[in-house]
């Protein structure tokens, strides 16, 4: 089958499109023939070799896609069949023509979403209802700050935390563009992190010096101090990504700890077993399908590229240009 390959780890230069064995699914996966897939900060990393896919799990790229059924068990989960329109999480091989799923992962496709939509979903609203619910405890009327608020994951974030009765949403960002974007999405407020010295004393200014109770993390080290300043008394940080590194090298001031009694969790969605993974899905799908339904929620897909032009896709990712998901036709549709 065709798929997108890494040549050697590093530049975008390195992904070609070639050819390998179709892969083959195992007695309780279906083998889907995909039809898109979407673009994570996860697969820069990969193609850098700085993101090994879980042992045992496929080399190729890609943790979400959409496409059809061409193979499932004969009494799968959710009694797939071939034909069947499904999207789900894989823990790598997205981005080749075909692709196997464990049927506990994948999701029938509901009508209204096309294969673009349905790819958009997975990686980025699955991280984020986990980071709040499962991770965190989010609760109405809490009072947030989403860092990375543009991505993919801080899109999703943004909106749950406006769906799940937010007192106030501060997203932050890297450009007056992205942070109105944000607003337009449900954001209460929002800071541009490139015009300020520290978001902290913006928050501090937003909250009146009670800071937020939730603090979802994606940039790590650089954002440290001044997460810990942001909470309030028992406040909470969900720590999911470390753009900007892992090493903290100012002083770190762990006394807010102790003195705010503060919780700071961490997680990654890849890692998790598949029976972990069967449980967010299953609640995600509970919770936000009728939501997704009414328009309460909405995927935000920046651009939809063709597989040929993956390295351009990767190039636009990578270049911190997207607002929401960039999302990548599969072979079969190009
Ligand atoms: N733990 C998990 O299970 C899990 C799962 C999925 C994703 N993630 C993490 O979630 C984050 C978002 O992923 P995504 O795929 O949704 O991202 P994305 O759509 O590629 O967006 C990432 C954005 O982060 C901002 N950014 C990049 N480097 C930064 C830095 N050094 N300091 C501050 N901001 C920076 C950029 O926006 P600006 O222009 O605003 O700077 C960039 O556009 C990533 O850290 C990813 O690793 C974690």
């Amino acid at each position: 089958m065709k798929s997108v390959l890494i040549k050697q780890f590093g530049g975008i230069e390195n992904l070609i499109i070639g050819s390998i064995a179709k892969p083959v699914p195992k007695a309780n996966e279906l083998l889907v023939r995909v039809k898109a897939f979407a673009i994570n900060r996860a697969d820069l990393l990969q193609r850098q070799g700085k993101y090994p896919p879980p042992a045992g799990d496929s080399e190729i790229l890609g943790l979400e896609m959409s496409g059809v059924v061409e193979s499932a068990p004969p009494q799968s989960a959710a009694g797939f069949k071939v034909g069947d329109r499904v999207y789900g999480l894989v823990s790598g091989g997205g981005y080749g023509e075909y692709c196997t799923i464990d049927a506990r992962n994948a999701l029938h496709i509901p009508a209204h979403f096309t294969f673009e939509t349905a790819a958009a979903i997975p990686e980025a609203w699955l991280t984020a209802y986990q980071a709040m619910y499962l991770v965190g405890d989010f609760q109405k009327n809490h009072t947030v700050l989403i860092h990375a608020a543009a991505s993919g994951v801080g899109s999703a974030l943004i909106q749950l935390a406006k769906a799940g009765g937010a007192a106030a949403i501060i997203g932050t960002a890297g450009s007056d563009e992205k942070t109105q974007w944000c607003s337009e999405l449900g954001c209460t407020h929002t800071i541009n992190y490139k015009n300020t010295p520290s978001f902290a004393g913006e928050v501090e200014k937003i909250t009146q010096k009670k800071g937020v109770n939730m603090v979802f993390d994606y940039v790590g080290a650089n954002y440290w101090n001044d997460n810990l300043k942001s909470l309030a008394m028992d406040g909470t940080m969900v720590f999911q990504g470390s753009m900007s590194g892992g090493i903290v090298k100012e002083n770190a001031n762990i006394a807010n700890i102790l003195t705010k009694r503060l919780r700071i969790l961490g997680s990654t969605l890849r890692s998790r077993s598949i029976e972990y993974k069967q449980d967010l899905i299953q609640r995600f799908h509970k919770t936000c399908d009728p939501l997704f339904e009414n328009g309460t929620l909405k995927p935000m897909i920046d651009k939809v590229f063709s597989v040929n032009d993956i390295q351009e896709a990767h190039r636009y990712v990578d270049s911190n240009l997207n607002k929401g998901k960039v999302v990548v036709k599969g072979f079969d549709e190009n």
